[in-house]
């Protein structure tokens, strides 16, 4: 008679298997806090048990009808350790005599076929992958489990969360440390369109707000282009309370005024001013002259 399973073997099994169930059906482990899990396992560890009682019946019923000395070997090989004979039996060879038994019908050359059982350790983990596609497959075709977009979207807020994290410790840019790059002069082009766009028009050219691609500026506190429109935007104007200080109200971060300030400077310095003949507001204040 061979030696049965364990049932805390059998409860581990099933504690294992619905870990791995609930994990990807919920896709984290809150579910631990849950009392259907817990309902589940203690379901599922009672039916093990019944399961095992069972099997104690059977095989006590089968014990009766044994020889004396198929019982003495019965005996024996119950006190060995199960994990023992698990171990052994997973990289069990077959004996020579037992060969003679699984030999195949046909070979070549001298060089015969046997029909080998397959070791324990290969076959558990056959049946292990199976399992786990099963249960994989459901889960990817029923949930959102692995789903790389879902994934794309989750790491994407994490990231944006980390650097919202991140700025709000780091030292806020101010005109002194500002500095033009062309590197922002689309990230700038975004703040204009959300923030400016309103008054300064498309491009820039001028409605509301003056016209920022000419040379004329009514506001000059700056002796560079770039640091001016800095200062205009972190202050405000002085002369008008349309144009708000949107630094110094919190409406934008140094950052912001930096990138806004990059993107005017590239309108008014590296492309041609748009004329009132293009549809651009005249010009307004005095022409500037900045240091470079
Ligand atoms: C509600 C309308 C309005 C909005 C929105 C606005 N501005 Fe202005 N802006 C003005 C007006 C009006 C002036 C002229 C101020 C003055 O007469 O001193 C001005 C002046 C300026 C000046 C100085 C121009 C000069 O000739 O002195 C700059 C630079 C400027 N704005 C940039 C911006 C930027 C960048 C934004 C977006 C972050 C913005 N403005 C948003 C209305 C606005």
């Amino acid at each position: 008679m061979k030696q049965r399973t364990p049932v805390v073997v059998n409860i581990l099994i099933i504690l294992v298997i619905l870990f791995v169930v609930y994990y990807m059906f919920v896709q984290n482990t809150s579910f631990l806090a849950s009392p259907f899990f817990w309902g589940t396992v203690v379901i599922s560890c009672i039916l093990a048990l019944i399961h095992g009682a069972i099997g104690d019946l059977i095989e006590n019923n089968k014990f009766q009808k044994l020889t004396a000395e198929e019982k003495a070997e019965y005996l024996v090989n119950k006190k060995r350790p199960y994990l023992r004979t698990l171990w052994e039996s997973a990289f069990k060879k077959q004996s020579a005599k037992e060969e003679k038994d699984i030999l195949i019908d046909h070979g070549f050359d001298g060089i015969m076929e046997l029909d080998n059982q397959l070791p324990k350790w290969w076959l558990g983990l056959f049946w292990f992958g199976v399992a786990y596609c099963i249960v994989y497959l459901f889960a990817y075709a029923f949930t959102d489990f692995g789903d790389p977009l879902k994934e794309y979207d989750e790491e994407y807020k994490a990231q944006i969360a980390s650097i919202a994290e991140y700025e709000k410790t780091a030292p806020q840019i101010t005109i002194e440390t500002a500095e033009y790059s062309a590197d922002n002069i689309a990230e700038g082009e975004i703040v204009f369109k959300t923030n400016c766009v309103s008054c300064h028009m498309d491009g820039g050219k001028g409605g509301i707000g003056p016209n920022l691609t000419d040379n004329a500026w009514i506001n000059q506190p700056e002796k560079t282009l770039f640091k001016n429109v800095f200062h205009v935007v972190w202050n405000g104007s002085p002369n008008n309370p349309a144009m708000v200080a949107f630094g110094k109200n919190g409406q934008l971060t140094g950052k912001d005024i930096q990138n806004v300030a990059a993107y005017i400077y590239h309108i008014n310095q590296e492309q041609k001013p748009i004329t009132v003949a293009e549809g651009g507001a005249a010009p307004q204040g005095t022409p500037a002259n900045w240091e470079k």
